[in-house]
Formats: structure tokens, C-alpha cells, sequence
């Protein structure tokens, strides 16, 4: 294999500048010091530098077992022999410094380490999970929080985080979705290319760039009955229509580092997979960055029944292009005889150890190993005011209002006694949700603290339990009921723990515990008032009383903030307008769910027929609450759809537009939604593709027209021999304010002449 290093270094620059962050390019110096290294590194070091560790100095093992190397006078020796790359999961500025100064100063090249870490949805501020936030619709709010997230890990003394995740989930029962932008290809990839320029910034030599690993390459929100690290059987056509195009925006966005998926795609393990790991990822995606494996996912090799034993492991995974391997080791103890004996050529380690020097070259390291490691900093930039603020309204503009007979906003003047029961009402371990590890315990804000600070009165609230999360109290139901009784209006906060979601947490059933169904079903019966606030990591199937609520709220883990989010929507201070990125189904039973199905050749149609239709015994095979559901409490409308000519020329774009009108007497805001379906096609499409979205904020009375233009490119499908294609013929258009209904019209794509 011959490599060229121009091309490689082209390929780095090349995905930047196209993106304009020319800053990042690599002075010729820096690819001479990267040659030069190379050129003087024993085996040994080159696989140090393939070699990634869980940081055991500032011992921070979030779910994963035990591996790597716990012993710290060990590590030590490793670094200082120049046996490890990169250290992860640790934070802090005075241990990150010791740590590079035993790399830096003691090893015998003195290559800088780089500091990893999962920074989620935060470090010390924690802003509401992924999932919650992509609610909002808004990529520029996402970019601003992650560029939050980015200046406290850095201050932090980190240079990378594990995100965003860029796995479309198709599936609610895998608990992961909470970790990512929901159900959908366009969402997700505008939000993780949005959460990847907030990471980096523009110049990754900035003290406070945080270089971005989108993750899990590829295809692992589509692991079959959403078992967790369980098996993807899946199509060519699928993989690059649903599950690549938001690693490609990544990219686009200046992403240099990828991770490959625990999962197995069609038999061979992510980890070993060469086609997909090269010729997919670099040939067709042009990705130039450098590969992690997931955790010890190397060493599961054996375990998935695709290598013999370790060393075969360590073997399949370089050779499919994996540059460094997380926390097995097996880099290190395997690659030197591997080399030696001719089963890995040298020049593969060569690539990879440039395509990782790269990145470090990229990120200001050789000239700066101190860069992100000042003190200071780390005693300025954590968890400030500005910060806590903007989780706050991130907190806010998450939370999805589903369904409203009129009780909410409760107006605080009112004077009207609130009863708020259930788990979480004075809960503070369940805020953050799962991925929070660096978040201080007991520093988020519950719901009773938020109520409480923002009621004017503050003794016309009462807190009841009344259940544990997955087991009922003793007396727990008639003390809620009770107090049901006694108030004017009932909160009922109930859901899943953050342990219900997350990394290995698939659920078979997506529904509130049985012991909290029991009591929201007999606070029902008391005949109050009832607004249900939910807290979860994923859509769920809702029924009974928390589904005849009088309002219900979609609430997620909303981090740092949360009770004070909670308080400003439930009390009219902010206006709900989020958006669903899952649909809700009817039943868990229907899931895998997602908004752009296909149609099947026996459609249930709107005339109400449903024998031998394509539906379950017991339930339409459609939404409880939709994609792109929400509602504000003021009302928008829509109308004056409008396309100037509904004739789009091959090469031409079409422009389509609606008049929203908030008609309500408050000021909110919308997101309007166009979506598409391609009527005949050579791969039956889905019955509808969301393809532009627009946050529009309106006062009472006023209107504003928004405008979206296509081209034939938005009509494009993965076809035959995984071409994209966009096929002549007749489109419908909708304009809408969810996935379902809004205002249609259609438009015909002409073949060129
Ligand atoms: C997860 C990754 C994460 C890694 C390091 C793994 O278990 O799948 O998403 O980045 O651990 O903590």
C-alpha cells in the first residue's frame, strides 16, 4: 500500500476548506515534524499513539467495565515510554498537566497526549439531553449550547469530546435515542453538524475548541428490536439514505474524528469492517480524520464470533481501518508482532499514526502541548451564570407541550393550590439524565424548587410522592389522592429514571412503570385537573390517565436547570415550542416507528376502512402524538401556500412559501415544516420526508411569510448501485406544523432537455 501523504493531507484540508475553516490547515512545517516523527518512532510508539486510555489518574469509568490500565504507577510508566496516545474521562487541569508533562517532558519523542471525554450534553452545566434539546429545531440554539459545553470542558483541560451521537434511532425501545436527535435523517444531520461547528469553532488551535467525534459509525440506531450493541441487517439503499447522511454533515462541518459502532452491520462487527470503515467512510465519504474503536469493542471481536483471539482482533481491526483503539489494549500488546511478522503491514500503521499526528498537528498540540490547560480558566469558565442561563432557556425551549385543553398556563396570581405528586416532583438524582457524569450530584434544580421559587405564594403548593419510580409506597396512593383532593389543580411527574435510558438500556415496553400508571390512574379518578409532566429518555406509549390528561408535557432530562424550565412553562413565564423528534406511538408494540415509513400496497386511507389493511389487530399503525408534533399556547395558523411555479427544471429551484399568523393573544413561537413525497419512484419512497424546517417567533396578531426553495438534489433517493438520484415525475409539498396534515400542494420535476 503506498501512502501519499499529499493526498492525505489534502484530504484534511480539503473537507476544512471547504467549509471555509481555512485556519485549520496544517502549515508545511507541521507535515514535516509529523513525517520526521514518524520516520524516527519504533513500532512501539507508533502504537502508543494508536492507543487510547481511560484516564485512571482521576479515576472516571462512566458505565463501562473495568479494562485498560487502573494501576496509576503503571499508566505513568506507559506514557512515559510513550505506549499511549490519548487519555480519556478524566477532567481537571492539574491532573491533565501531569499527565502531559510525564508525555511531554519524559517520553522519548515527547508527542502531547490528547484529553477525550464524554461531554454530552454538558460538563458542570448540564443542558438537557440531546434528544430533548433537538426539540427545539433551532441548529443555531444547538450550536450555541454546544459551544457552552465546549468552553467548560476545555476549561476543564479536555481537547475532544465522544459526540455528538449521529445515530439516527429508529427503534424507542434502544435506550441510546436519548443520546442522539430523534428518529429523523435531516434533524439529526442538522443538529450534529450545528453541535459539531459549536464543539470546534472555526480554528481548532483555540484554547476553547473542542474537537468532535461524531459517533457510532455507522448505522448503530438501527440495531434489530432496538437491542443494545445487538445486530443491524440492513440494505445498501438504507444505510446511505438514513443512517450515513449525518455523519457526512459532520464532516462537512469540520468533524475530524469518527467512532466506529459496537454493532454488527449484515454479519461483519463495525470494528472489522473494511468496507465500511475505508471504502465506504473514506472512499465515498472522503473522511480524512482518524478512527476510534468504541470501548474494548476490538477485543468483542472474539466475542461476536469474527476473530479467533485478540491478536487476530487487533489485526481485523487496524486492517479495517480502526487508527485507535479504546481502552483494550490491544494496540499495544499486539500491533509490534503483528508488524513483525508480516500479518499488518507497516505501512498501514504508518497511515494511521499520520492520520492521528494530523489531528494533533490540527489542534495546535505540537506548538501548545499546555494549550486548554490553564487554571484560570478552569476557575472561570465552569458552570457560570451566563451558562446556567442559557441551560435554562435550553431547558425551556425543550420541553414539548402534547396536548392542552386550556388548564395550562396555571396564571401564578391565581392564587390556585397545586398538588404536585409522583417521583420526580422532588427528585434531583433524575434531572440531568444519563451521560452527566462530570455534573455535580444534587446541583440540578427539581421541580418543587422551581415551582416553589417562581410561586408567589409558595404554601399554595403541596408535594406528594406517592410512588417510587419502579415500585409503589405503602399509603403512597391515598396520600396522593388526598392531596389530589385538596388543590385546585394536580402535577403529575412521572416517567422513567435516568437509568431507564441511555447505554445499555433497551426497554421492551416504552411505558410509564406499572406502580406510576396506578397512581396517576387513581389521582385521575379524584376528577381534578391533571397535567401530566414527563420525564423520559425516549418517546413513550402513553395510556390511561397520564393519556386523558387535561395537558401533558414532554419534559425529557432537562438538565442543570430543570425545575426552574418546568416552573417558567407550567406557570405561562415562557411559551411551550418545542417539537417532537420521535413519534409517539399508540403502543410500544408498534415500534420500530418512524414518521417516513412507506406506504405498503394497503394503506389505511382517510375513508375509515381498516380490514385487510396494513395495521395491527388492536391499533392504526400511526402516531399518538407525531414527528414535528407541539403545541404553544397561543395558536398559529397557516395559509396562502405558494409555489411561484410548481414546474421545477432539472437544474432549476422552486420556491414555496406560507403566511404563518399567530392568532392567539400571546407571543410564541412555530416551527413550520415542509415536507415532501415523491410519488413514483424506482425504490418506493416514504409517505413523507421532512426537508426544511423554520423557527418563526411571532407576537399576538402578526404575520410573517417563510419561504423555502428546493432544488432537484432535496429530491434525491439512494437508488440502484447506491446512486443518488432524483427521478422525474410529481411530488406532493406539504407546509405544516407537524408531519402530519398542513397545507399541500404539488410540484413536477422535469428531466433535463
Ligand atoms: C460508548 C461510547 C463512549 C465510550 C467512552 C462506550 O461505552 O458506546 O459512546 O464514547 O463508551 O466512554
Amino acid at each position: 500500500m503506498t501512502i501519499d501523504r499529499r493526498s492525505l493531507l489534502s484530504g484534511i484540508l480539503g473537507s476544512a476548506v471547504a467549509l471555509g475553516f481555512s485556519r485549520v490547515a496544517l502549515a508545511a512545517s507541521e507535515v514535516e515534524r509529523v513525517d520526521d516523527l514518524i520516520s524516527r518512532m519504533t513500532i512501539e510508539e507508533k502504537a502508543g499513539q494508536m492507543t487510547c486510555l481511560a484516564d485512571a489518574f482521576r479515576p472516571f469509568n462512566p458505565p463501562n467495565p473495568d479494562a485498560g490500565i487502573q494501576d496509576v504507577k503503571r499508566l505513568a510508566q506507559e506514557i512515559r515510554k510513550g505506549r499511549v496516545g490519548c487519555l480519556f474521562n478524566g477532567i481537571g487541569v492539574a491532573g491533565a498537566r501531569k499527565a502531559q508533562e510525564m508525555a511531554v517532558n519524559d517520553s522519548r519523542l515527547g508527542i502531547p497526549l490528547i484529553f477525550a471525554g464524554d461531554v454530552i450534553h454538558g460538563l458542570k452545566t448540564i443542558f438537557p439531553v440531546p434528544l430533548g434539546e433537538a426539540s427545539c429545531f433551532d441548529p443555531a440554539f444547538v450550536q450555541r449550547t454546544a459551544r457552552a459545553m465546549a468552553v467548560e470542558a476545555t476549561a476543564a483541560g479536555l481537547h475532544l469530546t465522544f459526540a455528538p451521537m449521529a445515530d439516527v434511532a429508529r427503534d424507542q425501545r434502544w435506550g441510546r435515542v436519548v443520546e442522539g436527535a430523534g428518529e429523523d435523517v435531516v434533524l439529526t444531520s442538522l443538529l450534529s453538524a450545528a453541535r459539531v461547528r459549536g464543539f470546534q469553532t472555526g480554528d481548532l488551535r483555540r484554547n476553547d475548541s473542542l474537537v468532535a467525534c461524531p459517533k457510532h459509525f455507522a448505522a448503530y440506531g438501527a440495531v434489530a428490536a432496538g437491542l443494545e450493541y445487538g445486530s443491524v441487517d440492513i440494505s445498501d439503499e438504507t444505510l446511505r439514505e438514513t443512517h450515513l447522511p449525518p455523519f457526512g454533515a459532520s464532516f462537512a462541518a469540520g468533524a475530524l474524528t469518527t467512532m466506529a459502532a459496537f454493532s454488527e452491520i449484515n454479519g461483519v462487527p463495525a470494528t472489522a469492517d473494511r468496507s465500511l470503515l475505508t471504502d465506504i467512510l473514506r472512499g465515498e465519504m472522503g473522511f480524512r480524520g482518524f478512527v476510534f474503536s468504541d470501548y474494548t469493542a476490538d477485543e468483542e471481536l472474539v466475542a461476536h464470533g469474527f476473530a479467533e483471539d485478540d491478536r487476530d482482533a487487533a489485526r481485523l481491526a487496524v486492517l479495517a481501518g480502526v487508527d485507535m483503539s479504546m481502552q483494550s489494549g490491544l494496540y499495544i500488546r499486539y500491533l509490534p508482532e503483528l508488524v513483525k511478522s508480516g500479518a499488518v503491514p507497516m505501512a498501514t500503521i504508518d497511515v494511521a499514526v499520520r492520520r492521528i499526528l494530523y489531528v494533533k498537528a490540527a489542534m495546535g498540540l505540537f506548538d501548545n502541548p499546555w494549550r486548554s490547560l490553564d487554571e484560570k480558566v478552569e476557575a472561570t469558565q465552569i458552570a457560570t451564570p451566563a451558562h446556567r442561563a442559557l441551560a435554562r432557556e435550553a431547558a425551556a425551549r425543550s420541553v414539548v407541550l402534547l396536548q392542552n385543553d386550556g388548564v395550562l398556563p396555571i396564571d401564578p396570581d391565581r392564587g390556585r393550590k397545586i398538588a404536585l405528586i409522583g417521583p420526580f416532583g422532588e427528585d434531583r438524582d433524575n434531572v440531568y439524565g444519563p451521560w452527566a457524569f462530570y455534573g455535580d450530584p444534587g446541583k440540578g434544580v427539581d421541580i418543587a424548587s422551581g415551582l416553589r421559587a417562581a410561586m408567589p405564594d409558595s404554601s399554595l403548593l403541596t408535594v406528594v410522592r406517592g410512588s417510587d419510580i419502579r415500585t409503589g409506597i405503602p399509603g403512597g396512593i391515598d396520600a396522593a389522592v388526598k392531596a389530589a383532593g385538596a388543590a385546585d389543580v394536580v402535577l403529575l411527574a412521572v416517567g422513567e429514571s435516568q437509568d431507564m435510558t441511555g447505554e445499555a438500556q433497551s426497554r421492551t415496553t416504552i411505558e410509564i412503570p406499572a406502580a406510576q400508571q396506578a397512581l396517576v390512574d387513581a389521582v385521575a379518578a379524584a376528577g381534578k385537573p391533571i397535567v401530566v409532566l414527563l420525564r423520559h429518555g425516549r418517546a413513550l406509549a402513553l395510556h390511561d390517565g397520564v393519556a386523558n390528561a387535561n395537558a401533558v408535557l414532554a419534559t425529557w432530562f432537562l438538565g442543570s436547570e430543570s425545575g426552574h424550565a418546568i416552573a417558567d412553562v407550567v406557570l405561562g413565564k415562557v411559551d411551550p415550542s418545542g417539537k417532537l423528534p420521535v413519534s409517539f406511538p399508540w403502543e410500544s408494540g408498534q415500534e420500530p416507528f418512524f414518521y417516513d415509513r412507506k406506504s405498503t400496497g394497503r394503506p389505511v386511507l382517510d375513508n375509515g376502512s381498516t380490514e385487510y389493511k396494513a395495521r395491527y389487530a388492536t391499533t392504526d399503525n400511526s402516531a399518538r402524538y407525531p414527528f414535528g408534533h407541539g403545541l404553544s399556547y397561543t395558536q398559529f395558523a397557516l395559509d396562502q401556500l405558494k409555489v411561484a411555479d410548481p414546474a421545477l427544471r432539472w437544474d432549476g429551484t422552486i420556491e414555496i412559501s406560507a403566511r404563518l399568523t399567530n392568532k392567539g393573544s400571546r407571543k410564541g413561537a412555530e416551527v413550520v415544516q415542509l415536507y415532501i413525497r415523491d410519488r413514483v419512484a424506482s425504490r418506493t419512497r416514504p409517505i413523507r420526508e421532512l426537508k426544511r424546517m423554520e423557527r418563526v417567533t411571532l407576537d399576538p396578531g402578526r404575520s410573517r411569510t417563510v419561504r423555502f426553495t428546493l432544488s432537484r438534489t432535496d429530491l434525491e433517493f439512494v437508488g440502484a448501485d447506491n446512486q443518488r438520484l432524483a427521478e422525474p415525475g410529481l411530488f406532493d409539498v406539504w407546509v405544516g406544523q407537524s408531519s402530519t396534515g398542513g397545507l399541500h400542494t404539488q410540484i413536477t420535476l422535469y428531466a433535463a432537455v
